[in-house]
């Protein structure tokens, strides 16, 4: 069973967005129009990546940033480049882009 999550013009460009479902917490990015879905955990010490709601980047828009420790990762392939964790990796989500919605399969959230 596939799971919305949120509608693409929910998410403007350089925007990120925090998502809570099935008792999991994921975050979302839309770069260039792309969107890059991520499970919120730092591959540093497990935390969330955020302080405050739906703030998942730099001051520049340019890379996710951890609040914990400082961590900054390129959105694209989630790969740390500077701080603890560097070259270490965010997990992304598989998800489906349909009529305009972002959709995750139940399957998927049940593993991690
Ligand atoms: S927990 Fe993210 S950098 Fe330490």
């Amino acid at each position: 069973m596939m799971i919305p999550l949120f509608k693409t013009h929910e998410l403007k460009d350089d925007a990120s967005k925090g998502i809570e479902v099935s008792g999991k917490s994921l975050f979302a990015v839309r770069k260039n129009g792309e969107i890059y879905l991520y499970w919120n955990r730092c591959p540093h010490i497990g935390t969330p990546l955020d302080w405050e709601e739906d703030k998942f980047l730099d001051a520049d828009n340019a890379l996710i940033q951890c609040a914990t420790h400082g961590a900054l990762f390129e959105i694209d392939s989630g790969r740390c480049l500077v701080g603890p964790c560097r070259g270490k990796h965010l997990q992304p989500v598989a998800f489906e882009l349909a009529d305009g919605v972002v959709s995750v399969a139940e399957a998927s959230l049940r593993r991690a």
